[in-house]
């Protein structure tokens, strides 16, 4: 049988047909190589240089080769986050003309980092408890699309973490299945084996002095299936609005936020009996809201405040038309910001009379402005508007916040 390599981009194969195929994996030479950090693994996994790029190759037999590059594909389509399938290699021999095992060349993680590696650096517990949280969001998120992992462990994760989020990838999608949809007990019995693979691995850890020693494995892998469970029911709750929909959609969000996640993206689907939105969920690091704030709109606020506004932001963009995430041809999210400062922010504040605003910059005014429209919005349990919220805000709260500094005549 002759060398074959099935790939995904055309420019690939030439690339990739340089390497050393008729070397089992573990003899390539070290010209070849590339040396990253790797997971503990069951199959023989190399780094290796492709043109510009770091590829990592997995040997393993044709069909459950060609089977996990196909369901990284899918994956890929779903937008799920995982490594990149580039190909896969068939049909290689020895110089003796005796059969090899397949490859399977997915694009190296960059930034990536087995667990292992992170964890050696001992690691603070608040930020392993992010990087679990990280987990969940891909574990829901796997669920969501209908993809049963059949193996979720630390060793097939990969994690990531840049611009203040943490985020965990797919790597090993060997026993995975896609289905339509999942039934209550495929999840659950994921989640038992994520449960016992992870609580493992972290014993592995502690076992070689690698694990903080205030984090007790069997409890962690138990949190992980809890978190699994409040983000699930959050993100799955049914959920059509009708008008005044706003309201109902920032207590999601806000109850997100409760349970410590963020909100990556929203969609909102119109449709006759109702409006549905669909949250992808994120982890971030302390900090980060603030950051990304003052990097979209040139706002400097605290850490909540910047929660607030960065919410208020996101749900005024989903109603944008050329909103479009991840897609080239949509509207940059700092264009968006920028007009959204211009038409939103801006007038709000304006509205609010300078003699009536005390020591109190723009963005503390429009955070007091939003939270006051979430009161009054709960109390009325409906979404009563911004305009009525300021109005409000001017008349009833601005007043009385004054009085203290006014001189006493008693
Ligand atoms: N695309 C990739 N980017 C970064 N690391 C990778 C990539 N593919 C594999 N690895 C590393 O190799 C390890 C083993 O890969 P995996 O697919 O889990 O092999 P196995 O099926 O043998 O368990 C992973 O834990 C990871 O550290
Ligand atoms: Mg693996």
């Amino acid at each position: 049988m002759a060398l074959q390599i099935n790939a995904t981009n055309p420019e690939h194969p030439a690339l990739l047909l340089e390497l050393p195929w008729h070397l089992p994996l573990e003899e390539w030479p070290d010209e070849y190589l590339v040396p990253l950090p790797r997971g503990i693994s069951r199959h023989v996994v190399r780094y290796a240089r492709a043109g510009d790029e770091v590829v990592a190759v997995k040997e393993l037999a044709q069909r459950p080769a060609l089977r996990e590059y196909e369901l990284l594909r899918d994956l890929d389509r779903l937008g799920i986050p995982a490594v990149d399938p580039l190909a896969v290699v068939t049909g290689r021999t020895d110089p003796e003309g005796e059969p090899l095992e397949s490859v399977l060349i997915t694009r190296h993680l960059r930034g990536s980092m087995p667990y292992r590696s992170m964890f050696e650096t001992t690691m603070r517990p608040a930020t392993m408890h992010r990087l679990m949280d990280a987990l969940a969001v891909l574990l829901v998120r796997l669920h969501l699309a209908g993809f049963a992992w059949g193996d979720c462990s630390l060793s097939n994760t990969l994690f990531r973490r840049d611009a203040g989020a943490f985020a965990a990838y797919l790597v090993d999608a060997e026993t995975g299945e896609l289905h339509p949809e999942l039934t209550r007990g495929q999840r659950e019995y994921d989640l038992d084996l994520a449960r016992v693979n992870i609580s493992g691995e972290l014993l592995d850890l502690e076992a070689s002095g690698a694990l903080h020693p205030s984090v007790d494995p069997i409890d962690f892998g138990t949190e992980i299936c809890a978190r699994y469970e409040e983000l699930w029911k959050e993100l799955t709750r049914t959920s059509v609005y009708p008008a005044g929909k706003h309201h109902h959609i920032e207590r999601r969000i806000r109850r997100l936020n409760e349970l410590g996640f963020d909100v990556a993206e929203m969609q909102i689907e119109h449709a006759s009996n109702g409006d549905t939105v669909t949250f992808v969920p994120k982890v971030v690091d302390a900090g980060h809201h603030q950051r990304q704030l003052l990097r979209l709109t040139g706002l400097d606020t605290e850490e909540n405040q910047a929660r607030r506004l960065l919410n208020d932001l996101e749900s005024w963009m989903a109603t944008q038309d050329d909103y479009a995430p991840g897609d080239p041809l949509g509207a940059r999210p700092e264009v968006l910001a920028h007009r959204w400062v211009r038409e939103v922010f801006r007038p709000t504040v304006r509205s609010v009379p300078p003699e009536l605003r005390g020591q109190m910059d723009p963005a503390q005014i429009y955070h007091e402005l939003l939270e006051h429209r979430w009161y009054l919005s709960e109390r009325a349990q409906h979404d009563i508007g911004l305009e009525t919220a300021v109005e409000d805000y001017i008349q009833r709260v601005l007043p009385k916040r004054r009085e203290p500094l006014r001189p006493t005549e008693e």
